[in-house]
């Protein structure tokens, strides 16, 4: 691991705060860290002796596991609280929760919170180091960065190539971080959508906002439909998930329209048949499980790389 790069940041809590030179940095130490996951024995020592808490407040099955795994691959010991069993459900503050998880004496502290901005407000009440694992529709940065070390990893650069990103981009913290990930490293990005779900401000994150799916997907490098996120909306965004397969679903037709070579990428979870037709989901174009795969040693390098291994 060695690198005469100094990192610097304590917290991970956006794409938003990190910089070209640290992005590489950090996709370089993943990648140097992908092969620990295929050795027999999944283990090295270097967290050895650290304490990693992760506290969620929303559901999560890709997150929650990849941060587990990537800690005790470094050795880390890992304690999980989930929202229902924490005392936030007694009333007490998310402030005093984490000051109190702070007494324990944690290195590491990942967040899941409905609120955006609630991992950059612990910032201000402990000293531990915060990873934002998901922040309301604000940020992933976990989840931009695999999504970065995936495309680098099948098209060996990011700069240059058309990303298209479709779907409910105004409640998709993965949108966010994407856009600014993908912008920062120099790809295109395009993105589509019901109007409704479209910000009004994407354009100064770095995307182009396109008028159909095909002006967004055609010729596309990189091609990712989103979730509607229908627990973030408060009155229905959309008619019907049935008119919005029709008009945004990503299905074999509208692929195809995309560079022969494209890449289908998702975040996660998949609405099979609505945003994305099951055929194409499965087919060798997608590569939604090697972005889960590369989740885990993006963790363990943003772990390391915030309790200043170098
Ligand atoms: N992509 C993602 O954040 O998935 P989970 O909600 O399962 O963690």
């Amino acid at each position: 691991m060695s690198s005469t790069y100094l990192f610097g940041h304590k917290n991970i809590l956006g794409l938003d705060h990190l910089s070209v030179p640290d992005i590489e940095h950090i996709l370089n130490t993943a990648e140097s860290f992908r092969e620990i996951s295929h050795r027999a024995i999944k283990k090295v020592p270097v967290l050895r002796g650290k304490t990693v808490v992760t506290l969620f407040f929303e559901p999560s099955t890709r997150t929650r596991l990849s941060f587990d795994i990537a800690a005790t691959r470094m050795s880390a010991d890992t304690f999980s609280i989930a929202a229902s069993t924490s005392s936030t459900t007694k009333g007490e503050t998310l402030a005093d929760t984490a000051r109190n998880i702070e007494a324990l004496a944690p290195d590491i502290l990942v967040m899941r919170h409905p609120s955006s901005g609630a991992p950059h407000y612990l910032t201000k009440h402990i000293k531990t180091s915060v990873i934002n694992a998901g922040d309301g529709t604000h940020e992933h940065p976990s989840q931009g960065l695999l999504d970065l070390m995936t495309v680098k990893e099948h098209k060996g650069r990011i700069a240059g190539l058309k990303v298209a990103i479709i779907g409910d981009i105004s409640h998709s913290r993965v949108a966010h971080s994407d856009i600014i990930g993908f912008a920062k490293m120099g790809a295109e990005v395009f993105v589509c959508g019901p109007a409704t779900l479209i910000p009004r401000e994407v354009e100064k994150l770095g995307a182009t906002v396109c008028s159909s799916v095909e002006e967004a997907v055609r010729d596309a490098d990189i091609v990712m439909p989103l979730r509607i996120q229908k627990e973030r909306q408060a009155d229905p965004l959309i008619p019907s998930f049935r008119e919005y397969a029709a008009c945004f679903g990503i299905n074999r037709k509208i692929l195809d329209t995309a560079r022969p070579d494209a890449l289908l990428m998702h975040p996660g979870p998949i609405n099979r048949g609505v945003e994305l037709a099951p055929d194409v989901a499965d087919s060798p174009q997608a590569v939604i499980l090697d972005q889960v795969t590369n989740g885990v040693a993006i963790r363990m390098a943003l772990m390391y790389l915030v309790l200043g291994g170098e």
